[in-house]
């Protein structure tokens, strides 16, 4: 590992010290950081559910640019960043006659991909962002894969409670858990065991911390590798650390979880 990323990985970004380092460092940012601050402290007062308020994140950033509101800064980093995904999935064994979960699949960054990939109809997208959908339906459509009829569904929970038993070969959340509190997080893995086909497996990212457990803002969570593998296995599942994830140039960590045999 690189001394870069280890000295990133003990990091807490909402320690006073850090930021007033990282405004020293970075004093362009500094103007864009309060506005989100402000911004974000009025929408945790009217939401104080946290799937409301990151609702709420969503729609005020999909309207500024739907491409930065799923994580990307430039129209060649969402393409980057998709290709990313369905390559990795591709290596580990991804088929066309798979069915595919893909929680909080954004505007479709890697689910064109997928979508395109896969047989018809064996493409499952939910979001909790209605406008996000939007785009993704707008995705859809600029990539010509209206004949692969795509499920995109809205969701307020991931209780995944209106999907069949032991029907998914993969479910995926790339970038969704990092904006998740513990709760939201423990809700999907309990339920996910269920509609895992035998065999199948979950991967999803998160923001890795060696350090303390923080959160910034509630709109990014930084969480301990042990502390998520105890809560898959605490519901029942095996889970694993991807090694191989961390050689691609991105900031978070994945862990693959299954049923045990
Ligand atoms: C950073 S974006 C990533 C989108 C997509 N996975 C990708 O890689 O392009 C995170 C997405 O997850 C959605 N999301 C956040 N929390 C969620 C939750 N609890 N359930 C479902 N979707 C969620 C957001 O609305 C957003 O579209």
């Amino acid at each position: 590992m690189s001394s870069r990323k280890a000295t990133a990985l003990l990091k807490n970004r909402s320690n006073l010290s850090h930021k007033v380092r990282y405004a020293v460092t970075h004093p362009a940012r500094i103007a864009p950081y309060l506005k989100r601050t402000a911004r974000d402290g009025w929408l945790r007062l009217k939401h104080p559910d946290h799937v409301d308020y990151y609702r709420a994140v969503m729609a005020s950033d999909t309207a500024r640019n739907p491409e930065a509101a799923v994580g990307s800064k430039t129209h060649d980093r969402w393409l980057a960043l998709g290709t990313m995904q369905f390559d990795y999935l591709k290596e580990h064994g991804l088929a066309p006659r798979h069915r595919m979960l893909d929680i909080g699949c954004g505007n479709l960054r890697a689910g064109r991909l997928f979508i395109d990939y896969l047989d018809a109809g064996h493409y499952y997208g939910i979001d909790i962002s209605p406008d996000i959908l939007i785009s993704a339906k707008r995705t859809l459509t600029t990539y010509g894969l209206q004949d692969k009829l795509p499920h995109l569904t809205i969701t307020q929970n991931l209780t995944l409670d209106f999907l069949p038993d032991a029907h998914f070969d993969v479910v995926h959340a790339h970038s969704v858990f990092s904006h998740s509190p513990l709760e939201v997080i423990e809700e999907c893995l309990t339920h996910v065991g269920r509609i895992l086909a035998p065999g199948g497996f979950f991967d999803f990212t998160f923001d890795r911390t060696e350090g303390a457990e923080h959160q910034v803002l509630r709109e990014d969570f930084y969480y301990r590798t042990g502390t998520l593998l105890a809560l898959a296995e605490k519901h029942g599942l095996r889970a694993r650390f991807m090694d191989d994830w961390e050689k691609r140039p991105h900031g978070q960590s994945k862990i693959r979880v299954s049923l045990p045999e």
